[in-house]
Order: structure tokens, then C-alpha cells, then sequence
């Protein structure tokens, strides 16, 4: 990931991010008690950002944490943060926090200020060299806990997960739950099986794809055959195409699983038409 561009949203200012400064009693230091986004844009302009700023407010809902600002208050915010940083393609994460008590109790205090944090990096559209190469996943127990619904920035398990795979020589976790396909560390996957495309359906087990969501559009708009089920153990392993999904990483051909390739061990020819038309539909939309 690139570095940090230069100025933050911290509590509804913009501050340089040398600057930007939170208390320690904040309970997401304390608890990881808050809920995050990670919003890609493109030509100065958030990609399904009324998607992101729903599944914030059920991530807040969930914590019961009061959203600090209103619909059209975060739609200014995020457009500020972009326009002050100056760069069009961009990663755009926005964090809340129940905010900081006077000390440390499980039971959090009525009275708490959320915390407001958001900052934003450069992101760079894969180069087709990449997209050609693909990447490789290494599948790994879910350690994680009961509620993945939620974008909740207790993110030790995916962090460990992540570190596992990368000593495994993979770039991304494949995150297997009682011998059924969960989903990525930090990404939907997908599975082609005898010409259908396969996607885990939402559940407490799995984070909200916003990215899954453009892919079945995508699909739909290809008139592509699309199950959304479950996926086991054997279907995974013997998949002729597997594809990761997420906001930062876009649509990759999975090409390596474990120590064997993913169908011929090249990026599929499903996966080439929906990465071409997912790609189609970023562009309409951030013209
Ligand atoms: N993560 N599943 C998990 C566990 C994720 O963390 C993510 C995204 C996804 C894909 O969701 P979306 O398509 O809405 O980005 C699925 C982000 C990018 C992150 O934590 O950096």
C-alpha cells in the first residue's frame, strides 16, 4: 500500500497527517471498538459511495454508536478529503470510534464523542503485466470471530491471517470455516465451476461486498450464469477459475492455490470478460 497522502480528516477538521493526533483512551485503541470504510475512488470521485455509507451506518448500528454526521455531511466530507489531497485515483478510509472515556471500562460510558478519522492514499489501477501474472492464495483456517458482517476495525485475526499466507509465499488468505469457503482475509472470492460463477452468499460469516455486488452486476450484464451458495472444501480446490474482489484490489485471477494451479495456472477467460466489464462500469460511473 502507498503512504499516507498528506491531510486527514480527523473530528470534522483537516489536518496534516503528521498532525493528526487521537487520545489513547480512544476505546478503538483500547477495544478496537469502532467501525471502518475503505471507499476507492476514481477520477476525483467515490465509487458507490451510498453503498459505503450504508453499510457504515449498519456497522454503527450494530456497535450502537450514534452516526456523528448526516448523509449529505459525510458526502461533503469525503469530497473535501479528495478534493484537498488533489490526487483522482485514490484509496479513502474512514474509521469511527465510540470515542475516548476517562479510563478503561468493558461497559462503555453514555456520555462518549465519537471519533471521526479519515485518510487516503494514491491507488494504482493494476498494470495488465500484473493482472496477467495473477495472484496466489493460500487457504487457512477462519480463526476469526462470529460477527465478519461487521466492518469492525478489530482486525487481528485478518492481520495474522495475511502474515500466515505471506510465509506460505501467497498474496492472499483463502479463509476456510467448517470445510466451507468463507472468504478472502480481506477480499470476496469467487469460484468458476463448469462454466457458472459462484459467490458465497452474504451471512454473519463474511463482510458485505460492495465489489461483489459490481461483479454480479457485471455478470448479469454479460448474461453470465451466477450461483449465489455455498462453496466447499472439494469445489474450491478443483475450481477452474477463482477470483478475489475487494474495493483496493479490484477483480484478480486467483492462478496458485496451495501448491496447485488454478486451472491451467493462467488468469481464466470468465474472469477476463467480468474484470473488462467491471471495469466499464467504474468508468460510467466516475467519468
Ligand atoms: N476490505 N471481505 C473482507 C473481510 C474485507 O476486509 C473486504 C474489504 C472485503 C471486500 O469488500 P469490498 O468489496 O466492499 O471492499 C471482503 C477492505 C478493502 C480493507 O479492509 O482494506
Amino acid at each position: 500500500m502507498a503512504a499516507a497522502l498528506p491531510i486527514c480528516l480527523l473530528d470534522g477538521v483537516f489536518v496534516p497527517a503528521q498532525d493528526a493526533r487521537v487520545s489513547p483512551f480512544d476505546r478503538g485503541f483500547l477495544f478496537g471498538d469502532g467501525v471502518y470504510e475503505v471507499i476507492p475512488c476514481f477520477n476525483a470521485k467515490p465509487f458507490r459511495l451510498a453503498a459505503h455509507l450504508d453499510r457504515l451506518q449498519a456497522g454503527l448500528d450494530a456497535l450502537q454508536i450514534a452516526n456523528p454526521h448526516s448523509r449529505a455531511q459525510w458526502t461533503k466530507l469525503v469530497h473535501e478529503l479528495i478534493a484537498v489531497n488533489g490526487v483522482g485515483n485514490i484509496g479513502l478510509y474512514l474509521e469511527i470510534t465510540r470515542g475516548a472515556g476517562s479510563g478503561r471500562d468493558f461497559l462503555p460510558q453514555a456520555d462518549l464523542k465519537p471519533t471521526v478519522f479519515g485518510f487516503c492514499w494514491p491507488l494504482a489501477p493494476a498494470r495488465n503485466a500484473d493482472l496477467e501474472r495473477g495472484i496466489s492464495g493460500a487457504t487457512l483456517d477462519d480463526i476469526r470471530w462470529l460477527r465478519c458482517d461487521i466492518k469492525s476495525v478489530a482486525l487481528l485475526a485478518p492481520v495474522l491471517l495475511r502474515m500466515q499466507a505471506r510465509d506460505r509465499g501467497a498474496d492472499e488468505a483463502i479463509l476456510i470455516h467448517d470445510g466451507r469457503l468463507a472468504e478472502g482475509s480481506s477480499s470476496a472470492v469467487f469460484i468458476v465451476e463448469a462454466g457458472r460463477i459462484v459467490s458465497p452468499p452474504a451471512s454473519h460469516e463474511r463482510l458485505p461486498s460492495i465489489t461483489r455486488l459490481v461483479v454480479i452486476e457485471a455478470a448479469a450484464a454479460l448474461q453470465l450464469p451466477l450461483d449465489a451458495r455455498e462453496v466447499d472444501r472439494a469445489e474450491l480446490d478443483g475450481a477452474d477459475e477463482i477470483w478475489i474482489a475487494s474495493s483496493t484490489r479490484d477483480v484478480m485471477p486467483v492462478v496458485r492455490l496451495d501448491k496447485h494451479a488454478v486451472g491451467d495456472g493462467k488468469p481464466g477467460p470468465l474472469w477476463r470478460r467480468v474484470y473488462a466489464q467491471v471495469q466499464a462500469i467504474k468508468r460510467r460511473e466516475t467519468r
